[in-house]
């Protein structure tokens, strides 16, 4: 693997999903791979599972790990091309990506969407722009579109707990938020779901549609309840307007997941990839019962990142 941007980096899901299942087993059975090597993690944003699961991985693999975060660690940084440097921003992305790179072996970055300019979110203008500079193999921590990190946890998730021979019934419902949410762990689920032998549906409110880019021909609904009847994994998350680009959905309250929505399921196994706005988007009860799965997928992240920075090697 040269990369790790999206599933379509992936040579071959079955083999690094397994990959992650024998680290799950043994973490530290590789545990001096990464001898003499840097892992560097850029925190454009704030995180607590990404940064906790990648250290941890790259440590079981013997990295030595750097860490940091912007506007604390390192100076603003410039995106535009050409720019007069005379305002608030110190050092040209292009500058701090190719030092990153002369320190380090592998590097991870976490740029969200800023939800306020969809042309360069869609483009992934920070991402790019990172990567053509730094010459080193580069891992998303969450970038303006995709989370793959958490979508190849997601998927190990629901992997190990499907013991049927039938096909799963996924269902990725929107849940309401107070804020303005970036569409990428909702675009990614969708993305690799849609690399899965599995009954898929996504349900939001009329006119929350994703990107079509992502969305493609996956099936979708706009009344939850019909859509979650008989769901064996209920994954919600919210995002904000994609057409009316970063508005927060007003008025949509009830499209929390409740335990009285759970009933219609097949017994379904509620997903969010945290954190969570409890008795927001989801209420504690779903949250907190047996059935739930977001600790599974927290723990999942440590081997799924391990996984990545192995192949990555
Ligand atoms: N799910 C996830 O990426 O969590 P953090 O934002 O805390 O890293």
């Amino acid at each position: 693997m040269k990369q790790f941007l999206s599933i379509n980096d992936v040579e071959n899901l079955e083999n690094l999903i397994q990959d992650a299942l024998e680290y799950k087993k043994k973490p530290l059975k590789d545990e001096h791979l990464a001898k003499g090597k840097t892992l560097g993690l850029i925190f454009m944003n704030s995180s607590l599972r990404t940064r906790m699961s990648t250290q941890k991985a790259a440590e079981n693999l013997g990295f030595k790990v750097m860490t940091f975060n912007a506007g604390q660690d390192f100076w603003a940084w410039e995106t535009e091309d050409g720019a007069v440097m005379n305002g608030t921003t110190v050092e040209h992305i292009k500058d701090a990506a190719t030092v990153i790179g002369q320190y380090c072996d592998v590097v991870a970055i976490r740029c969200f969407a800023d939800l306020k300019n969809k042309k360069s979110d869609t483009e992934e203008k920070i991402l790019t722009l990172f990567q053509k500079y730094l010459n080193k193999p580069l891992i998303s921590m969450e970038a303006a579109t995709r989370h793959p990190l958490q979508s190849l946890a997601d998927t190990i998730t629901i992997k190990e707990q499907w013991k049927e021979t039938k096909k799963p019934k996924v269902v990725l419902t929107w849940g309401p938020h107070i804020k303005p949410i970036p569409h990428a762990v909702a675009n990614s689920f969708v993305e690799w779901m849609n690399a899965q032998d599995v009954d898929f549906v996504i349900t939001h409110p009329e006119g929350l549609d994703l990107d079509p880019a992502f969305v493609g021909d996956t099936q979708v609904a706009n009344n939850q309840e019909e859509a979650l009847k008989d769901a064996d994994f209920v994954y919600i998350k919210n995002w904000s307007s994609f057409n009316d680009y970063g508005k927060v959905a007003e008025g949509y309250d009830d499209w929390m997941l409740t335990e009285e929505k759970m009933k219609i399921t097949n017994n379904g196994r509620p997903m969010h990839c945290l954190p969570v706005r409890r008795n927001v988007e989801v209420s504690d009860e779903v949250l907190d019962s047996e059935q739930s799965l977001i600790f599974e997928q927290s723990y999942n992240r440590l081997f799924a990142a391990q996984a990545v920075l192995k192949n990555i090697l």
